[in-house]
């Protein structure tokens, strides 16, 4: 406790006064901060962040917002209905682009796929999925429970269990590819014990581990006391959602109904049941920040059961989300052909540093995501730092395990990658051919 006297004497010191104590677990937890300033105008390959700006119909929509709205409360009415119709115009654009046999071209903008029982009650909003994450720890981790996770991992899981007080067992990748832990996992889940919460991010930040989505299922399955969080903020540069899965058994289920229907005679089809029926511990996680563009204006969404989304957002402040963001959510959810055509143009930027990374031998890991690793000749932050001089931003992955000397770098336009490339060569000294 600080006495009167010590607080006299921090001011004296020029420290200014002690505040009150905070609760144990706030005084001994380092606030997380990602250095993220003095980032504009440089190509940023640093926070996975798309490398262009949203759909020009993002732009103008919020343009579009008369000045006396600023004054208003923001509202949210619909916007719960659009993520569900962005699911099913996705799925579409999936599907229509499998039937070309493109095999990852921009076909977009065709058609939709229905996602029966998926409803408004299914979608939480938040002030981006660091905020769902957030919402989450509050809602479920209490002191002394156990966060379940794999490692190295996105960053903002372990503040969030430490501040609620929680312990961590962060299971490790594979070596060498960085397999995931699936049997340790499982192990986890079936202990007298089992953990309260498993946070599992899929594709995973920062070593791109992809797990299919029946996997994913079949962990939520085996472990119906443990909440199942799936951290899905790259899927789209995977496709492992479990969301199309869900919606797939939900049609075949209704395909099933209407013969029911008919044996006795009714006339209305049954409601489509809810497809998080066989998982109600299972909450995953979209973001518009990454592949939409929108990570400034912070809009992320959390979709399960009606009952567990209730809960997750009843520890948020009624307003969180500010009108801008709603704005530019609508704009966004509503042009999935310009997500689609950005995803596709990562993939082949992706396709092109991977080639030359091979050409010229440099160590990399490069698997789901719009990001890959690869461990430079030189000290990792001295390569980081020169690059930084060129005018390009990468993350140092210093101290994180399995992977420490290595640089994770966003993947872009292929005009980008070619850009970073040039330097990187540059600063190592590669033989090119
Ligand atoms: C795996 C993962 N989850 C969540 C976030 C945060 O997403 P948002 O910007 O929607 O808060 C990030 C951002 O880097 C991330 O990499």
């Amino acid at each position: 406790m600080t006495s009167p006297d010590s607080a006299a004497a921090h001011t004296a010191s020029g420290q200014g006064a002690l505040p009150p104590p905070a609760r144990l677990e706030v005084e001994h937890l380092q606030s997380y901060s990602a250095p993220l300033e003095g980032r504009r105008g440089l190509l940023r390959l640093d926070f996975n962040e798309n490398t262009v700006g949203p759909s020009p119909k993002v732009v103008a929509a919020i343009r579009a917002i008369p000045a006396d709205h600023y004054a208003i409360y923001p509202e949210y009415d619909g916007l719960r209905q659009a993520v569900v119709a962005s699911l099913e115009a996705c799925a579409g654009a999936v599907v229509s682009r499998q039937g070309a046999g493109t095999g990852g071209g921009a076909a977009v903008g065709t058609g939709t796929v229905a996602f029966p029982g998926f409803t408004a009650d299914h979608v939480g909003l938040f002030n981006g999925v660091d905020a769902a994450i957030h919402a989450v720890f509050h809602a479920y981790g209490d002191r002394g429970d156990q966060l379940l996770t794999t490692s190295p991992s996105f960053g903002y899981y372990s503040p969030c269990a430490l501040m609620q007080g929680m312990t961590i067992e962060a299971i490790p990748y594979h070596l060498p590819d960085f397999g995931f832990p699936l049997q340790e996992i499982h192990a986890a889940l079936a202990a007298p014990q089992p953990p309260k919460l498993l946070l599992l991010c899929n594709p995973n930040n920062p070593t791109g581990t992809r797990l299919a989505a029946e996997a994913v299922l079949a962990l939520a399955a085996a472990a119906p006391r443990t909440l199942v969080v799936v951290d899905e903020l790259y899927e789209a540069f995977t496709g492992d959602s479990v969301l199309p899965v869900l919606a797939a058994r939900a049609r075949a289920a209704a395909a099933q109904a209407p013969a029911v229907g008919a044996v006795i005679g009714e006339i209305q089809l049954p409601e489509a049941a809810d497809p998080f029926a066989a998982f109600p511990n299972l909450l995953v996680l979209r973001s518009l920040a990454k592949t939409a563009g929108l990570a400034g204006l912070r809009i992320g969404f959390a979709i399960g059961s009606p009952a567990l989304v209730d809960r997750v957002s009843r520890v948020t402040g009624p307003y969180d989300i500010n009108s801008f963001a709603v704005t530019a959510a609508f704009a966004a959810l509503a042009d999935q052909a310009y997500v689609e055509a950005y995803v596709a143009e990562v993939a082949q930027a992706r396709d092109w540093l991977v080639a030359q990374l091979l050409a010229a031998g440099v160590r990399h890991h490069a698997a789901g995501g719009n990001y890959l690793l690869l461990w430079p000749r030189a000290e990792a932050a001295g390569v980081e730092a020169r690059l930084r001089q060129a005018g390009i931003l990468v993350r140092s992955m210093a101290g994180k395990p399995l992977i420490d000397g290595s640089l994770r770098v966003s993947l872009g336009t292929r005009e980008q990658m070619q850009r970073f490339w040039a330097a990187y060569a540059a600063i190592e000294a590669l033989q090119l051919a």
